[in-house]
Formats: structure tokens, C-alpha cells, sequence
């Protein structure tokens, strides 16, 4: 059975024993143990039913740090940490030999943030070691953004919840590589495109994550099926014609700002009333949370503004539809 707690010296307790914990952060809980016991880093694979190739993310209490995880910092790299972090902005680089290569897949590079939660933050530097942490949801499906949503997932398999309420970012860290030293986007994410452009210049989005199939793509978080809620879930940029190519369903309603007039909608959840991206990406996944325990035969999202959060949303909803 899992404890949901704001006991951060419990959480140092169990992952000191090589245990793992779920802990908060500004974009998603993730399922966290130290990144050099290979005990925990198993654990968090086998709770998680994750492959193996599919590496994780380590997270570091300060940019200070990263010169003990990473061989090489490119310029455009150390730009973005310093304007960033804490934040949720991840960069994969060169990997220094100490790091396992159970954490990176086997790969010669690591991906590294240091995350904007003040319990988390405090849990990092009093640890003696950084947290190996994807997000704590199976293999899939839709990310956490509470510790309630950790404990429906995974109550009888881990022992602790570290409670930070709430994620204000709501979707996942921004995964930035690089090639030859020049910036590169994995995995569109919390951070606006527009915003990394303001400090490292035009940056490309790799082809993957724009394709809708990879087979074993560089950032699995690219996979097309992921963030998937079980029901069907479809996307589109006009709800209303859509509700109605699906006459006699219980529908649920995703949209961004405006709520749609019909009959036929069960249960409908508009993000952000005032149309502001930031508030409907930290909503996005409770909202999928919820929709998907309400016995519906059909999700209808609506296409989000292509543009800052827009596209990440975006990102997102695509491939919620392929599930
Ligand atoms: O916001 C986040 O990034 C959250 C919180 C908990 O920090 N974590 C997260 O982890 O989303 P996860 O494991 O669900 O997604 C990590 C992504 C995966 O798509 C993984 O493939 C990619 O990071 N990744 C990790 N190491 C990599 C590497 N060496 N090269 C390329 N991609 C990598
Ligand atoms: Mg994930």
C-alpha cells in the first residue's frame, strides 16, 4: 500500500534503502530512486511495465551539478540551462562513464533537468545522490499531475507518494539534444518553442516527433501511442461537425476556451476560459484523468493554436487519438 505524505525525510528514508518514491514536480510526478542503485532503477522499469531501451531522466538539484553527470556542455547548452532551470526544459548530452547505462538505454548520452518544485528541490540537495525519474504512470497512458492520480495507478506496488499538490506546468519537460553541438527538439513539451528561440536562436523539431510512427525513436516519450486515455479519443478542429458523425454515443468534450452547444455532449471540459495556453496545459491530463472514468464511448478534443503551448498540446492530443 501506498502513503500519500509531505514527509520529505521519509521519502530521503525509503530512497536511501533503494526504494522508489513518486515525487512532485512542475510538469508531472515522477516515479523516482537513485540513479546509481541498480535495485531501484529495475524497480522503476518493472512498475512502470517500460522497456528497457527506453531511457530516463535525471534530475539534478542545481546546474551546478550537470558537469558531474555530463562530459561536454555546448555553449547553446549551458545558454539554456542558465535561462531555464529550474525548469522544465531537459537536455540530452554526452554522458560522463559513471552514469548507467540502465538509466540511458544503453546510449552515450543522458538526459538531464533540474526541476522547479520547491519539495522536490529540497528532496534533491538533501540527497546524497541525483533521481533517475520518468513520469509515474504504466507505460502509455496518461501522465500524472496529482499525487491521487500516482496512487489510482499504482497504490499496491509502491510505498510512498510525496505530495507537492498539484502540478502547475501540467505536461511534460521540453527534450532538447543536440548534433554537433547545435540545439535539436526530442519532445515538444512545458517550455514554448518561442521561448528557447529567444536564447539559442531558430531551433528544428526532429523529424520523429512530427511523424506520426518510430519504431525505436530517440525519445520514446515520440512513441505514436502515448498519453493515451483508455477511451477512443479523437481530435479535430471542428467539434461540433464531428459530435455529429457520432450520433447515439455518450461523448465527452475537450476544448480549449469557448464550450459547445448540443444535446449530444455527456460531459464537457473547457480548459481555460480566458483562452490563456499555460492554464489549459496545466489542466490538460486531469482533464483526460477524469473524462476517462466517466464510461464514455467517445472523447472529442479540439485542435489547440498552433503556436507557444498550443503545439505541445497539440503534440499531446495526437497521440491520444492512438489508443
Ligand atoms: O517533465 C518531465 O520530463 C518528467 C518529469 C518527471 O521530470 N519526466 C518524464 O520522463 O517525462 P519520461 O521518462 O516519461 O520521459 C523521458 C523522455 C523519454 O521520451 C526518453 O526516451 C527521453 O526522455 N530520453 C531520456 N534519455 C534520453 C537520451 N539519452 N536520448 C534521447 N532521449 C532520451
Ligand atoms: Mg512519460
Amino acid at each position: 500500500m501506498s502513503i500519500i505524505s509531505k514527509d520529505i525525510s521519509e521519502a530521503i528514508r525509503l530512497l536511501t534503502a533503494e526504494d522508489i518514491v513518486a515525487i512532485p514536480t512542475e510538469t508531472v510526478y515522477g516515479l523516482a530512486g537513485n540513479i546509481y542503485s541498480e535495485k531501484a532503477i529495475k524497480a522503476i522499469f518493472e512498475t512502470k511495465k517500460r522497456p528497457f531501451f527506453n531511457p530516463l531522466i535525471v534530475h539534478i538539484p542545481s546546474i551546478d551539478e550537470l558537469s558531474n553527470i555530463v562530459e561536454h556542455i555546448p555553449e547553446k547548452a549551458q545558454l539554456l540551462a542558465e535561462a531555464f532551470w529550474p525548469g522544465p526544459i531537459t537536455l540530452v548530452l554526452k554522458k560522463k562513464a559513471i552514469i548507467p547505462d540502465l538509466i540511458t538505454g544503453g546510449k552515450d548520452t543522458v538526459a538531464v533537468r533540474v526541476p522547479n518544485h520547491p519539495t522536490t528541490l529540497e528532496l534533491l540537495r538533501r540527497l546524497e545522490f541525483p533521481l533517475a525519474a520518468p513520469s509515474a504512470n504504466p507505460f502509455s497512458s496518461i501522465s500524472p499531475t496529482t499525487a491521487q492520480h500516482v496512487d489510482t495507478y499504482f497504490k499496491d506496488t509502491i510505498k510512498m507518494v510525496l505530495d507537492g499538490g498539484a502540478c502547475t506546468s501540467g505536461i511534460e519537460s521540453t527534450i532538447i539534444g543536440f548534433e554537433n553541438d547545435e540545439p535539436i527538439i526530442y519532445r515538444l513539451g512545458s517550455t514554448a518553442i518561442e521561448a528557447i528561440e529567444t536564447v539559442v536562436g531558430h531551433i528544428d523539431i526532429k523529424n520523429s516527433v512530427k511523424s506520426e510512427i518510430a519504431d525505436i525513436p530517440d525519445a520514446p516519450g515520440m512513441l505514436a501511442r502515448h498519453y493515451a486515455p483508455k477511451t477512443k479519443t479523437v481530435l479535430t478542429d471542428n467539434v461540433l461537425e464531428t459530435i455529429n458523425r457520432y450520433p447515439n454515443k455518450r461523448i465527452g468534450v475537450l476544448v480549449f476556451s469557448s464550450k459547445i452547444e448540443s444535446a449530444s455532449i455527456k460531459t464537457q471540459i473547457v480548459l481555460s476560459k480566458l483562452g490563456r495556453l499555460e492554464e489549459a496545459a496545466s489542466k490538460l491530463y486531469n482533464a483526460l484523468h477524469q473524462l476517462d472514468t466517466e464510461h464514455l464511448d467517445l472523447i472529442i478534443a479540439e485542435e489547440f493554436p498552433d503556436f507557444g503551448l498550443g503545439k505541445s498540446i497539440n503534440d499531446r492530443l495526437t497521440r491520444a487519438t492512438k489508443n
